[in-house]
């Protein structure tokens, strides 16, 4: 039944993300190496992309070598702004859920991506098993997080401006609900729930507001696509990138199956009709809004 114990939630819900966070606002180093460590990592064609945490689909535009892209993301609010500039082609689907009680049927995706996401995860691995379910086996999946163990972190820590060890293992919540992972804690995690991974980029180390200032963003798009390498041996940046395949096994020929389950009872046996989808097995209802569907909460 509905496991309603799930860990608290970073909600969206009518933020001004896209305006107060990226656009005009100085980030286009970080947007485009995030671009170039996505088109290192990512297989360039595929059947079906999961993008965990889409929000307004900064993103997306990468996945066009995609059949079918599902951008799952906690905020209608934001999900509606992704589906304002990419449209309504049935080649996207929107979905407002939570990782935690993803409604993605198993092993449904072949490839799945989460990029500045995870970092509002209090439970890690659990959003990290959600992913691995939603995938087929051998599918790629790039799992962006945010390094605590970085440069600036490390001497903060040496001059003693920071009480929180960057060596140490466990996550650090340095403000509510956002955390920063040891690139050892993420291995571990993705190893414990049946990823194998392949390769890890260094983001960022050039995310120095008086460089942004001096440096065109070209030049430092091109140090920091060479930096990325340094990733794969020891990363010390603010940002990492990993590529990880899903191991195991999974349900078989699930790619051409459905794309949803029932989040509450995990069946597959929905009935989808125009404003909404019924689980023909624990009844519950849920609502298709504006082209979302939204599996956040089941209606009366
Ligand atoms: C910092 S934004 C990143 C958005 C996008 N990936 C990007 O890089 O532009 C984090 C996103 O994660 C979503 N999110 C946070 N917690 C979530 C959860 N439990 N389930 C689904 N989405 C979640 C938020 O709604 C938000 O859109």
């Amino acid at each position: 039944m509905a496991d309603t114990n799930t860990p608290p939630i970073c909600d969206y819900e009518q933020s001004p993300y896209r305006t107060a966070f990226w656009e005009g606002q100085g980030r286009d180093y970080e947007d485009q190496s995030e671009r170039v460590a996505l088109r290192r990592l990512l297989p360039p064609r595929g059947r079906r992309l999961l993008e965990v945490g889409a929000g307004f689909g900064r993103l997306t535009n990468e996945f066009d070598g995609y059949d079918q892209v599902i951008l799952l993301d906690y905020s209608t609010s934001l999900l509606a702004e992704a589906r304002q500039h990419l449209g309504t082609s049935d080649r996207y689907r929107y979905v407002a859920a939570d990782i935690y009680r993803s409604p993605i049927a198993d092993g449904c995706c072949d490839a799945a991506t989460m990029i500045r996401v995870i970092h509002h995860m209090a439970d890690a691995p659990a959003a990290l098993q959600q992913v691995r379910a939603a995938l087929a086996p051998g599918a790629a999946f790039v799992l962006e997080f945010a390094n605590k163990r970085n440069v600036k972190a490390m001497l903060r820590y040496l001059l003693r401006r920071q009480d929180w060890s960057p060596y140490d293992l466990t996550p650090v919540e340095f403000v509510e609900l956002n955390f920063d992972f040891h690139p050892r804690y993420i291995a571990h995690a993705l190893e414990d729930t049946d990823f194998d991974t392949q390769r890890r980029l260094a983001l960022s180390y050039l995310r120095v507001d008086l460089l942004k200032r001096i440096i065109p963003t070209r030049w430092l798009v091109a140090i920091d696509s060479i930096l990325q390498w340094s990733g794969q041996i020891a990363p010390f940046s603010p940002s990492v990138f990993t590529q990880n395949i899903a191991a195991g096994s999974g349900p078989a020929g699930a790619l051409d199956g459905p794309i949803f389950k029932c989040p509450a009872c995990r069946s597959t046996a929905l009935d989808i009709q125009d404003d909404r989808i019924r689980c023909q097995q624990c009844l519950n209802q849920y609502v298709i809004r504006d082209g979302i569907y939204d599996f956040k909460i089941p209606i009366a």
